[in-house]
């Protein structure tokens, strides 16, 4: 497919959950760099503040009429996929939740882009989709074996947007499959603001902060040296310039593919504790319990194929930035 002769600011993306934390980061990021921007969301997650650039649709992805006349009018470019549910316990109690929401209205959306003619999108994809994997750090071609209906709804999708692409040529899609994205906007504006989070910093900032009694430590019997789980955290702006590397790789013409985004060396949950006391001045209670669930040990990235192909160059790679600015949002809220 030839690339896109367009300005910049000519060029229009359709950003689905864009209200919610990545997505919004990822609209800032575009709207600073000077891109069309439209967000369609329908704040069950997400709020209407956190869209900084261009307008906003509230509608639903299961609203297919609301969906095709957003298409229709705006005419994207290229649509960058959000909108979904995220949380792994819940898809274990909720599967049709997940399905519906991750794969059925991804397949709304695909649709209807096909029907308008829409040839681009990038995907928010995760980690999750391996599963249990045997090699660390994990690369995009070990076996996608995911372990909970999250990860599977996500692969599903995957695999949705690999067969659209073996049958259409002009169909382009990135994949970038998501580490664990932490931090916030380094000005405060915009942050992890979902109510139900059970991310780890999340949690231990906001129990810095009394919201909770204590932070549990899930599982101290792990074979890594510290006993505790080893995950790959990543700056929510690193995420977000990944997001527009995939675009413009997209827009010159780049041929459908998947991508890890991590750093490709991981922190332990007692140093995240560690960093997280140390930043916020607070020596909150932690307790140690079993494992959780679903949990793998180690999780990290090869992240070499995005450095290499998209000229992906993270600028966050500091565990202590990471939390800080994760810590300011959380003040301010
Ligand atoms: C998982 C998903 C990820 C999803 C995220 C939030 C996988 C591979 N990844 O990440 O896609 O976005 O959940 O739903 O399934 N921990 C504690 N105490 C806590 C919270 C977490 O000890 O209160 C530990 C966990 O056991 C884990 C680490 O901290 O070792 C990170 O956990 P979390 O932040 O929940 O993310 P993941 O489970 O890695």
């Amino acid at each position: 497919m030839a690339g896109l002769e367009k300005k910049k600011e000519q060029v229009r993306i359709l950003v689905t959950g864009g209200a919610g934390y990545i997505g919004s980061h990822v609209v800032k990021a575009l709207g600073e760099k000077g891109y069309d921007v439209l967000t369609y969301d329908n704040l069950s997650s997400g709020n209407r503040w956190a869209v900084l650039h261009g307008d906003l649709i509230v509608t639903d992805l299961a609203d297919k009429n609301a969906l095709k006349k957003a298409i229709h009018d705006y005419k994207p470019d290229a649509v960058m996929h959000f909108a979904a549910h995220i949380i792994v316990p819940e898809s274990v109690r909720e599967p049709l939740k997940y399905y519906q929401n991750n794969t059925v209205n991804t397949l709304n959306l695909l649709d209807v882009m096909r029907d308008e003619g829409v040839k681009r999108v990038i995907f928010s994809s995760t980690a999750a989709v391996y599963g249990l994997p045997e090699e660390m750090p994990v690369s995009e071609n070990a076996l996608l074996l995911p372990i909970n209906p999250y990860g599977t709804s996500k692969m599903m999708t995957e695999r949705i947007l690999k067969d659209l692409s073996s049958a259409y040529d002009d169909f382009r899609y990135v994949s970038l499959r998501y580490f664990n994205v932490a931090g916030a906007d380094a000005q405060g504006r915009i942050g992890q603001a979902y109510k139900k989070s059970t991310h780890l910093i999340t949690r231990a900032l906001k129990t810095a902060k009394g919201e909770f009694e204590k932070l549990q430590i899930f599982g101290t019997d792990y074979p890594t040296p510290d006993g505790t789980g080893i995950r790959d955290y990543i700056h929510v702006d690193d995420i977000a310039d990944a997001h527009l590397s995939a675009l413009e790789y997209l827009i010159q013409g780049g041929e459908s593919d998947v991508f890890n985004c991590g750093y490709g060396h991981g922190y332990s949950v007692k140093e995240v504790v560690e960093t997280a006391k140390r930043v916020t001045g607070v020596d909150f209670p932690v307790e140690d319990t079993g494992r959780r669930e679903g949990d793998t040990p180690i999780l990290i990235a090869d992240s070499s194929k995005i450095r290499r192909q998209l000229n992906w160059k993270p600028k966050y790679d500091d565990l202590e930035y990471i939390i800080k600015t994760a810590w300011e949002w959380e003040k301010r809220k």
